[in-house]
């Protein structure tokens, strides 16, 4: 993800400079395999653009990779930054772009980075779900101290204004939403209707790069139900844990059963759902056949699907058609300039 933000923001650097007043250097880049590498006059750009193209290096390497040599992400100082803080500090940060891989358990390391970058002074924006069900309170009171901004857009519906809506609808309720919130296993599914087999299915959605680093979480229907929680936790203001969604994945379909469902005019999705009761909420993540007559049926490969109900829109859905790596980075650039210019329209 942060690969693709790398290149949407050269591609867009003059538009954001001319357009919006935003001049922006990329001063650090830290992965477990590259390290912690900072310079605050600005990384080297064609270095940035052959990183976000290449492979990256062997993670045996020991020393941090590409340094040392012209026209690659030299470090002014040759010294490896030990840890986030040190490395937000001497790349002089004002934003972080974290994009580390999902953990379900607790959120980390993504939580020690938000937290980190927003005590350092920096405004911080995710990708990451992890951080929002297991630490959402935290970070937007810490984000609020600070006068900086904790925006994750990206995080459900890669670029698409999910979040970013319901500060336009001013006194609105939300009752309850459902939808299709998981691009893997709705690739699976179209795949297997179309004759491939699970494991070539999984691996066209890997191929795509929209596949969580441990696919399994999109498997079992962990990844949709994440997202579920991030939703219920930011926009109906209920902490929810996940054991709290009863979560079924799609590991127990099998073709023959996803074919019979698509030919029967009834085909398999995976489907959240939820809905405000008295009590709290109810909250399920769980593979359903759908009857054509509903939209979610036509929701195939990458394309995701959401449809809130509110006290004043009964019905209020977000088709997303088809994205690709380039619409999650979005998200990531919109959230940038929320947090710079919060003063401006985005058109
Ligand atoms: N791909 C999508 O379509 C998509 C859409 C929306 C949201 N997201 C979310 O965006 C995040 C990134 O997804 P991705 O597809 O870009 O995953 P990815 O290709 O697996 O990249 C994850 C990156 O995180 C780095 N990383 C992991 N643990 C780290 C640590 N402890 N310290 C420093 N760096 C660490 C990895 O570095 P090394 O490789 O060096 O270990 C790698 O560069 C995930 O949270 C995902 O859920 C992804």
């Amino acid at each position: 993800v942060n690969r693709t933000l790398v290149r949407l923001l050269l591609d867009r650097e003059q538009e954001l400079r001319e357009r919006h007043g935003i001049s922006f250097r990329i001063t650090g880049v830290a992965t477990r395999r590259l390290g912690w590498i900072a310079d605050p006059d600005g990384l080297d750009q064609a270095a940035l653009l052959a990183l976000s193209s290449d492979e990256l290096p062997n993670p045996t390497r020991a020393e941090p990779a590409l340094s040392g040599t012209e026209g690659t992400l030299a470090p002014h100082h040759p010294e490896p930054r030990d840890n986030v803080r040190d490395w937000l500090s001497a790349a002089h940060a004002d934003v972080l772009f974290e994009a580390t891989a999902l953990n379900l358990e607790s959120g980390q390391p993504a939580v020690d980075h938000i937290r980190a970058a927003l005590e350092h002074g920096a405004h911080a924006i995710t990708a990451n779900k992890g951080p929002i069900v297991h630490a959402y309170r935290e970070l937007r009171d810490l984000a609020t101290a600070q006068g900086k901004r904790f925006l994750f857009e990206s995080t459900v519906m890669d670029g698409v204004p999910v979040f970013s809506l319901f500060p336009q609808l001013p006194l609105i309720h939300l009752q309850g939403f459902h939808g299709i919130l998981n691009s893997t296993t709705n690739v699976i599914l179209s795949e297997m209707e179309n004759g491939l087999s699970f494991d070539e299915s999984l691996k066209k959605a890997q191929a795509l790069g929209i596949a969580e680093t441990d696919a399994t979480h999109d498997i079992d229907g962990w990844d949709a139900a994440v997202k579920t929680a991030a939703l219920i936790t930011v926009l109906m203001d209920v902490p929810v844990k996940l054991d709290e969604i009863q979560s079924e994945g799609i590991g127990g379909l099998s073709g023959e059963a996803v074919r019979a469902g698509r030919k029967e005019d009834r085909p398999y999705k995976l489907i959240c759902r939820v809905k405000k009761t008295a009590s709290g909420i109810t909250a399920s993540v769980r593979p359903e056949q759908i009857p054509l007559t509903d939209p979610m049926a036509q929701i195939a490969g990458t394309s995701s699907y959401i449809y809130f109900e509110t006290d004043i829109f009964p019905g209020l859905a977000i088709t997303e058609e088809n994205p690709g790596l380039y619409a999650t980075a979005y998200g990531m650039l919109a959230d940038f300039v929320r947090a710079v210019r919060p003063d401006i329209s985005l058109r």
